[in-house]
């Protein structure tokens, strides 16, 4: 967050680091934490084995423009992820502009041909996923400016792949020989790491959990008061009650939601086509395990006061809280363990042997792989089968708060129209719960089991936990009445034409559906009106049309809504004897698609980034190849083409 514009500090970053001593700084762009998180590790290895003084930076936190005065013996370090098409994320976007732009003007006034940045020692790592065309491109983009400018990158530029599911391991890979080329270029010599906290954190005796000073979930004071005040955003989201919840599906061992978010009153607003950030909460089943595990168990009440040990260092939630609020609101327990975690930990473990046990899988990559990676385990497990069950008591708890992500929001794509209902927001959300080969126990979505257990709880279902997963059902001090979660709205570019009586074509199986429903529920509604809609197409697909064919009745009404000009192509995939995809249907309407494409209609595709939506586009340049004529590679650079002019759009995630 701006948490430094907001404080009234200074943007100005070569007065923090002389200020606070450091040499090194360690700048993120991060949508989902994981960039962040990266930084964080980076600054604390330069620290403990190289003696750097780093400190982490929020890019959105700090001005640019002296960044031509960067000592010559110090480093900037830039971990920046790739969002979606290729984007900055949303607190590296001004950097981004700064950086890459055509007349970047420094405070000196030096222009880029006299390459202002000429002393300025960088290392770079980008965070990215494959399956997207424009792999890590922020990286590779920043990394150019940067080197365009004059300044000198240490080591080579790391991209670690998401979509591979390497990003660890690419990041493990990257850094060592980044380091030997940081010592080599800085003079700095290794030297045995010892771990140093990060957080001081003080047992409160003083304070009791009733305290009403004391956070026990609230996401910042204006919430702990009980008078949440806007603007609601990222940094302050808005605790929004769940008007209406109900299943969608029809089967016995998988779930999908429809909710509806109210947000009258709060100010916030949305467009067709927006995501809902919801904030999660953590099992209870979880909580327990991770407090048990560490020997919190009888201390799970008790009043922490959490401190940075260094100016720079953010204290990534309110204090004071409790042990348990720490875990259960603010951190991600769920998550899959990185390696390097695993290592650090074993300093830290409760005999020599399971030290031996924990180092091992620490250093020794495929053995990780195959004891903790394949099997999914979380942080509890992976200590809980390790120690056979003896608790981690030396853990200190700042090397929790440093080690395990801060708590995430996750996105949805908003399935309503804001032309039809612009103070509730719909989601279409699909229950993950996922038996892995190889693990242990079924995989529990943190967030959509949430959401579950939110709706037998405001049905007064009679098996309200059906999963034995113990949610915290009320929230914080029971505060608000009802079932409620808190939101943000983030806005996307995934848009209607802005004149209806344009042709659409969407492309969304499962629950890349959502967005369209909104899409269709607003020509419907322009239709009623008068307004002249054009060609509404769309291709879904699912298992079975009895068992998860979402919304089947409303597209009726649609349907009657906009009469001929709403077409629905259905595939379902497991009907019949052989397997039948939106793709088989796009091509046996090949023609008609290429048609409404000529008449320029929007393409839209929504769902899963992995396979589907790649298919679907490879699928199109073909279906425009044989119905114009030209060969498949031209059909390909026509894709291209409607992709770089907004004719094709995508909204999709893995
Ligand atoms: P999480 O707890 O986040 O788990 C998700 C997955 O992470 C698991 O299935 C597993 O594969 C992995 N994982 C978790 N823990 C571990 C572990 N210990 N080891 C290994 N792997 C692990 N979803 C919808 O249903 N509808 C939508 O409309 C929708 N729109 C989206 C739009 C955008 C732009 C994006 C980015 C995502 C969207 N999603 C949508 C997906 C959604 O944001 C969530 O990712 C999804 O609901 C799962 O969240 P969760 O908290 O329940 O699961
Ligand atoms: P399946 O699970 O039977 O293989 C929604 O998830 C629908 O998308 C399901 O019918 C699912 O089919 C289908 N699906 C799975 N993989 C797909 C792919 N690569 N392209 C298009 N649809 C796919």
């Amino acid at each position: 967050g701006n948490g430094a514009a907001k404080a009234g500090k200074s943007r100005n970053i070569l007065e923090k680091m002389e200020e606070s001593d450091k040499n090194c700084v360690v700048f993120y762009g991060s949508q989902t934490g994981t960039a962040e998180d990266y930084a964080s590790r980076i600054a604390k290895e330069g620290h403990s084995r190289f003696g750097l003084n780093c400190m982490v930076a929020d890019l959105e936190d700090y001005d640019y423009d002296n960044l031509d005065q960067f000592p010559e013996d110090k480093l900037a370090v830039f971990v920046l992820a790739t969002y979606g098409e290729g984007e900055p994320t949303d607190n590296a976007v001004e950097f981004y502009e700064f950086i890459g732009g055509d007349d970047v003007s420094f405070s000196e006034g030096a222009s880029a041909e006299e390459k202002p940045l000429s002393k300025m020692k960088y290392v770079a790592f980008g965070l990215g996923n494959n399956t997207y065309e424009h792999y890590n491109s922020m990286v590779r983009d920043v990394d150019k400016y940067l080197t365009k400018l004059g300044a000198t990158r240490l080591g080579a530029a790391g991209e670690g792949d998401d979509g591979a599911g390497t990003m660890e391991e690419d990041f493990l890979a990257w850094k060592e020989p980044m380091w030997t080329a940081v010592c080599e270029a800085l003079n700095l010599e290794e030297r045995e790491a010892v771990y140093e906290p990060v957080f001081e954190i003080k047992e409160r005796t003083d304070l009791s959990a009733e305290d009403d000073t004391v956070y026990l979930g609230e996401p910042n004071r204006n919430h702990l008061e009980g008078s949440q005040k806007g603007p609601y955003n990222a940094n302050n989201p808005f605790i929004a009650p769940i008007i209406e919840s109900h299943e969608l599906f029809n089967a016995a061992d998988r779930n999908c939601l429809h909710m509806e978010i109210g947000i009258e009153g709060s100010n916030l607003s949305y467009t067709t086509g927006d995501h809902i950030a919801i904030w999660p909460t953590n099992a209870g089943k979880e909580v327990n395990r991770l407090l048990n595990i560490l020997g919190l168990k009888d201390k799970r009440d008790t009043v922490i006061a959490v401190k940075g040990l260094d100016s720079t260092a953010k204290v990534p939630f309110p204090s004071p809280t409790t042990y348990e609020a720490a875990v259960r609101y603010h951190m991600e327990i769920g998550a899959a363990v990185s390696r390097q975690f695993a290592s650090q930990l074993a300093q830290f473990a409760p005999n020599e042997d399971i030290k031996n046990e924990m180092a091992k899988l620490g250093s020794e990559k495929d053995y990780f792989h195959k004891q903790v990676t394949d099997r999914h385990l979380n942080l509890a497990q992976l200590l809980e089968i390790t120690s056979k069950g003896e608790p981690w008591t030396k853990i200190p708890f700042s090397l929790m708060i440093e080690g395990l992500l801060k708590i995430q929001p996750r996105y949805y794509s908003i399935s309503s129209s804001s032309l039809v209902q612009k103070n509730k927001i719909s989601i279409t959300a699909v229950v993950e719960s996922s038996h892995k080969p190889g693990a242990p126990h079924v995989l529990k979505g943190v967030t959509t089991n949430y959401l579950l257990a939110l709706k037998q709880k405001q049905h007064g279902d009679p098996n309200p936990d059906p999963n034995g997963l113990e949610y915290c059902i009320t929230g914080p001090r029971n505060k608000y009445d009802g079932i409620h979660v808190p939101v943000h709205v983030r806005h996307s570019n995934f848009r209607l034409p802005s004149d209806p009586s344009k042709p659409i074509i969407m492309v969304g199986p499962g629950t890349g559906v959502a967005p369209f429903r909104g899409f269709i529920q607003e020509r419907a509604a322009q239709a009623k009106a008068g307004q002249p809609v054009g060609k509404t197409v769309l291709f879904f697909g699912c298992r079975k049309k009895a068992e998860d064919f979402v919304y089947e009745k409303e597209w009726e009404e649609y349907k009657q809504a906009l009469g001929d000009n709403f077409i629905m192509h259905t595939a379902f995939s497991r009907d019949g004897p052989k397997k039948v995809y939106v793709q088989h249907k796009l091509e046996e309407n090949g023609e008609e698609v290429n048609k409404l494409l000529e008449q320029k209609a929007y393409f839209y595709v929504c769902g899963d980034a992995a396979n589907m939506a790649r298919e679907v586009n490879t699928l199109l340049g073909k279906v425009i190849a044989k119905y114009r004529n030209v060969d498949e590679s031209r059909g390909e650079e026509i894709v291209k083409a409607m992709r770089a002019s907004n004719q094709y759009q995508e909204d999709v995630w893995s």
